[in-house]
């Protein structure tokens, strides 16, 4: 059977990560398509806050993905018909400066968390010929610049998780999208860290996030820049050469937003 869209009214959408500043306004984008969301991160009191302003459709389980068992709670849910692995830490940073719990975190949180998420509510989704999986990745999934390799390696793993399963599942009623914001301003772990970048770098929003989640369920997209045309173009560039993409990145001073991020962002480890 082919399916190539999922109507999000009357469908159930687990939304991890809803905590937040992207995660908050991919929930307020589904659920006002109809959907009934799942929301889902550590801090229960800012979910509870989430549910109260959504009012209905709405179930709050607090879980940490680094947790096993967590873990397995969750992928023990049985009505969920869309996954949004949004969750992330920004794992910023020289690769010298992690420890290793820090660098199994990430790796847990960012990579093994979404992958086990998607092996354990697949089938479900197999068996009713309908549902839609969407990986929040980054456009460090797609570019290495120096002082991310962490996090670059999680959302190259995702990239690549979420492009080979859309090919996997062509035909099945199952829709893979992954999406690949850059720099988002007004909320969230890039906003938070108050790292200023460099003149003419543009930024876009958590509801320009949102928007391209909804779309890539809606028109089965497989992938979804969220970004100016500016660094979306320096993507592909990096795609056929990374040395030249690097030469401009650095001469655009990669180096000092990397700096910022390390410091900014170092509480999210
Ligand atoms: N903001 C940007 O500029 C940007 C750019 C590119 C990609 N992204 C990606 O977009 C996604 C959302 O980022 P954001 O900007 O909204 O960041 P954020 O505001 O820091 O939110 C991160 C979310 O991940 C959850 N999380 C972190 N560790 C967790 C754990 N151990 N267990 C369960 N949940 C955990 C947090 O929930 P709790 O704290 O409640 O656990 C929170 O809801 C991430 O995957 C990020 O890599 C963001």
């Amino acid at each position: 059977m082919t399916v190539n869209s999922l109507r999000l009214e009357g469908s159930t959408a687990l939304i991890t990560g809803a905590t937040g500043g992207i995660g908050r306004a991919i929930a307020h984008a589904l659920h006002d398509r109809g959907a009934a969301v799942i929301l889902t991160g550590r801090r229960l009191d800012v979910l509870e806050e989430l549910a109260r302003e959504l009012d209905d459709r709405v179930e709050v389980v607090g879980a940490d993905l680094a947790s096993r068992q967590d873990l397995e709670r969750l992928a023990g849910r049985t009505e969920v018909d869309v996954l949004v692995a949004n969750a992330g830490l920004p794992a910023a940073g020289r690769l010298q400066t992690f420890g290793p719990r820090e660098l199994d975190r990430a790796l847990d949180v960012n990579v093994r968390a979404p992958m086990q998420l998607t092996l354990a509510l697949l089938p479900q989704m197999l068996e009713r010929g309908r549902g839609h999986l969407v990986y929040v990745s980054s456009l460090a999934g797609k570019v290495a610049s120096g002082g991310s390799s962490v996090y670059s390696a999680t959302k190259f793993a995702i990239r690549g998780f979420g492009y080979s399963l859309s090919e996997e599942l062509r035909g099945t009623g199952v829709g893979v999208t992954t999406v690949y914001p850059g720099f988002i301003r007004d909320a969230g772990m890039f906003h938070e860290s108050g790292t200023k970048l460099p003149r003419g770098i543009g930024t876009r929003t958590p509801a320009d996030v949102a928007n391209a989640v909804v779309e890539g369920i809606e028109r089965n997209r497989a992938e979804i820049d969220v970004a100016p045309f500016s660094l979306s173009s320096g993507a592909k560039v990096f795609g056929v050469s990374p040395p030249v993409m690097s030469r401009i990145t650095r001469l655009l001073g990669a180096d000092r937003v990397s700096e910022q991020l390390e410091t900014g962002q170092r509480d999210k480890r």
